[in-house]
């Protein structure tokens, strides 16, 4: 993407030099992949690890489409999602797709778990492992299935692991490739696992999934987890997730959400001197968010103009009590990340 001429080159190199015909469509990947989903699975049962996220949603409707009842999906709350995910969730895969769905709020467990924990690869590994964990335990109470469905993709898979052996440097350790105990036993069932996030969508639409969950932003595994630096506990994750939901109102509201690939706030661990009418404030600050990509390998940042802004910070100064101060962050992947963490 940033290569002057890129695509073309690439395409010269694809279609002229090595003679690839084009012919690749999503609709055969499709039928490939339920194929090979029916395959693997044979009249197993397979456990589908929801997020209600884009990625999950398709593994899991795919995967439906392949097997049936077969498949019963396992949405964990880890309570570090944002506000009204969790009931979204529900009506959409039990109510809308008629999927077998067990719903555990399992909040208690992760921040307990989490509380005093900064690191934030150990906050990655120790919410991969809490998912494993409750996941292993779902699984067990239905009786066992020998599957988990996952929906990892190609750039997790990349900046994970190497995919071919070659020497690709570890950046972040997805939750979803990394972490799995060896202890258990179940095979993994990852059908996008070569797909970019651009592929996904279009595979979503092929699959006749609403454009609301096809169209929405990526969210990660780790979730609010990972926009707190330092610490978490339910009092920042509630402070954030104000913030978050007035910027993503505001951002629906301009017409702008479709034209960004992920906006979020951060909660910053920094107090800062503010005023509010006559008083004086000491609260906490945010950074906003916003990039534009294609597949979350590089990422630009979303060039707002200053008074929708001005109007966002407006508004969660004043409407979220304990948030004095808000940024803008303006660096694009390369070198920062999407997340701060
Ligand atoms: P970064 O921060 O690495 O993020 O530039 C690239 C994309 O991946 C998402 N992300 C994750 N997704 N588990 C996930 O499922 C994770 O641990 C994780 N970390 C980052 C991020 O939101 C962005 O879309």
């Amino acid at each position: 993407m940033h290569t002057p001429h890129g695509a073309a080159l690439i395409k010269n190199f694809t279609h002229d030099v090595a003679g690839c015909k084009g012919t690749w469509t999503m609709a055969g990947f499709r039928d490939l992949e339920i194929a090979r989903i029916r395959e693997q699975v044979g009249s197993g049962r397979v456990i589908c690890g929801l997020s209600g996220g884009v990625d999950s949603s398709v593994a899991a409707k795919l995967i439906h489409d392949a097997i049936g009842d077969q498949l019963t999906c396992i949405f964990v709350d880890p309570g570090i999602l944002r506000s009204g995910e969790a009931d979204e969730v529900v009506k959409t895969f039990r109510g809308r797709f008629n999927i077998r769905l067990v719903h555990r709020d399992a909040s208690d467990l992760f921040l307990n778990a989490l509380a005093g924990v900064t690191d934030p690869e150990v906050k990655r590994k120790t919410i991969g492992r809490l998912f494993i964990e409750v996941f292993e335990e779902e699984a067990t109470k239905l009786g066992g299935a020998q599957f988990l469905a996952q929906g990892t993709l190609y750039p997790d898979v990349i900046e994970s692991i190497s995919f071919t052996g070659g020497p690709s440097v570890t950046i972040k350790s997805h939750h979803n490739v990394g972490g799995l105990p060896d202890r258990m036993n179940m095979k993994l069932v990852e059908p996008l696992r070569e797909l970019f996030k651009d592929e996904v969508r279009a595979l979503g639409r092929e699959l006749g999934i609403p454009e609301a969950i096809v169209g929405r932003h990526p969210f990660p595994g780790p979730g609010l987890a990972i926009r707190i630096p330092g610490a978490i506990d339910r009092e920042k994750l509630d402070l954030l997730r104000k913030v978050d939901a007035i910027y993503l109102e505001e951002i629906r509201n301009a017409g702008l959400y479709d034209a960004i690939w992920q906006a979020f706030a951060v909660l910053l661990p920094v107090r800062t001197v503010g005023v509010m009418g006559d008083g004086r404030t000491y609260d906490q600050a945010c950074a906003l968010r916003a990039v534009t990509s294609t597949d979350g390998m590089t990422a630009e940042v979303y060039p707002f103009d200053f008074g929708f802004l001005n109007r966002v910070a407006g508004r969660i100064v004043n409407e979220v009590r304990g948030i004095n101060r808000v940024t803008y962050d303006i660096t694009s992947k390369p070198p920062g990340t999407i997340e701060w963490e």
